[in-house]
This record gives structure tokens, sequence and C-alpha cells, in this order.
């Protein structure tokens, strides 16, 4: 995605934000976006090599400056370094992004302890500890924008996807109950549940699973998966100033696999 012609450019001049899981796929799509309006933006991931290179994308995009964090943000203290960095180098956080996670997609009796527990860690734990990181600063300013990448597969069910979606659905009960609570705080708290999305990963398991990718894309009556730009525009539309009186709401982009 190139630095301009994404949306008004210079609607999120002024604006910081924190994107999490943003070394690669949807989280790094997100990064450019809100970096080609305008935001500054810190890019959180564990994969440090790839935020590296990530960085580089994103500051060729625009944006107010661009900075990364490394850590495993299932862990408190990596999700606490990210927001005081945050804060040290561009002196608050407006928007949270949680996007880290990904899925152990596979039938639920094939898991191991292993594969559980880091499918709850990716997907909820990194969402939980970044929250509780963000809200003080941004109860204390007044201003906030959460946006959380959930899952359309917790409303459809989708095969293979029991603990990936009890990891989603718990974000979309941390996005409903914590909408309510800062609800009168300046704070929207939102969540974006994608169907497939034409990433890298999908990349690497139409050879390794054609009949899981064919079940996937097959529930979208539109026919194809997502792309990332699809999920990166409504997260870029939460993000914004005038998303003001929307929260607490899980906005699937899915292409009708879900509809209501
Ligand atoms: N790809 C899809 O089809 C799809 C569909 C619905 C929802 N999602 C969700 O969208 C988000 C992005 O998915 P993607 O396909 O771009 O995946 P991806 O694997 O390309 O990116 C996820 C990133 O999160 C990072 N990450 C994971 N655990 C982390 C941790 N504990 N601490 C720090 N970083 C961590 C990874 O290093 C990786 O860079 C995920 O939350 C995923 O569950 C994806």
């Amino acid at each position: 995605m190139s630095g301009s012609g994404n949306g008004r450019a210079g609607v999120l001049a002024g604006r910081v934000a924190a994107v999490t899981g943003a070394a690669s796929g949807i989280g790094l799509a997100i990064a450019e976006r809100l970096a080609a309006s305008g935001a500054a933006v810190v890019l959180a991931d564990m994969a440090a090599d790839s935020l590296r290179v990530a960085e580089s994308r994103v500051a060729a995009a625009g944006g107010g400056g661009v900075m990364i964090s490394v850590g495993d943000l299932s862990r408190e203290d990596a999700a606490n370094r990210l927001v005081g960095q945050t804060i040290e180098r561009f002196h608050k956080i407006d928007i949270l992004v949680n996007n880290a996670g990904g899925g152990v997609i596979r039938p639920f009796l094939s898991h191991t302890a292993e594969t559980l527990k880091a499918t709850i860690d990716r997907n909820l734990w990194t969402a939980i500890w970044c929250c509780r990181a963000a809200l003080p600063a941004m109860v204390e300013r007044g201003y906030g924008r959460i946006v959380n990448i959930g899952a359309d597969s917790v409303r459809n069910g989708l095969w293979d996807h029991a603990a990936y979606n009890a990891a989603k659905g718990g974000l979309h009960g941390l996005t409903t109950g914590l909408a309510r609570e800062f609800a009168t705080s300046g704070i929207t708290v939102n969540t974006v549940a994608p169907c497939a999305v034409e990433t890298p990963r999908l990349e690497e398991l139409r050879p390794t699973n054609p009949e899981l990718v064919e079940r996937l894309l097959g529930v979208i009556p539109m026919g194809r998966p997502a792309e990332m730009s699809e999920v990166a525009s409504m997260v870029h539309y939460l993000a914004l100033d005038e998303a003001s009186f929307v929260t607490g709401q899980v906005i699937s982009v899915n292409g009708g696999s879900t509809m209501l």
C-alpha cells in the first residue's frame, strides 16, 4: 500500500497509534494505513527482524513518525513497556489496535496443552495486557480509540476454530465490557471481525490444507477472502475522531459470510 491516496490525507495528523502484531500481515497493513493518514505509529511485535523491515515500510507510508517495540505482549511487562515507550517518544497514546494473534487452527482434540495455551496467550492475553497498560493514559487525557481484531468465525462456528474462537470470543467480550466501562471517558472500544483474509498465512495454507481453505472460502458469499486493505479500512474508520458514537461493536468484514 502506498503512502498517499488511502483515505483523506492528514485526517489522523497529530494522533499517536500503537499497533500490535505489526511486523507482518494485517497488522502491517493497518499500520501503513494509519501512517498514510498522518498518525505517528508504534509497531509492536515479538518478531524483531520482521519488525525492522516493517518499520521502513510504514515510514515510507508517511505519518508523524514510526517506532518499534519488541516483546512478547502476552506478558504484562512487554505491554507496559510498549505503552511506556510510546508515551516517552510521542507523549500520549490515542489509538491502540490489538491485532497480535493468529490461530493454531486444528480440530479441538488435535490440540496439545501447549497449542491451547498459545492460542489464548496470543489472541486474548495480548489484548488484555495492552488495554490495561493503555487505558490509564487514555482516561487521563479523556480520549481513546481501541480497536481489537477479532474473528468472524466466532459468529459462524467455523470448522477447526473452537480453541481460536474461545480466545477471539473472549476478545469480543472484552470489547463490550470495556466499551461500557469507559463510555463516558471519551474512549471507544470496538472489534473488527474478519473472515479469511488474503495474507501470507492463507497462502501457506493453500498447498498444506486445501480442504480447509476451500471450506473457509466456501462460506463467503462474495467467493473470495478479504483483502488486508479492506480490514485496515474499517480499523482506520474506527480510529477516527468522527467515529465517536460507535462503541462496543463487533463489526464483521466478511463478504457476507455472517449477516446481522
Ligand atoms: N488471516 C486471517 O484470515 C484472519 C482472519 C480473522 C482474524 N485474523 C486475525 O488478524 C490478526 C492478524 O492476523 P495475520 O493473518 O496478519 O497474522 P500474522 O501471523 O501475519 O501476524 C500476527 C502477528 O502477531 C504477532 N504476535 C503473535 N503473538 C504475539 C505476542 N504474544 N506478542 C507480540 N506479537 C505477537 C506475530 O509475531 C505476527 O507478526 C490476528 O489477530 C488474527 O487472529 C486473521
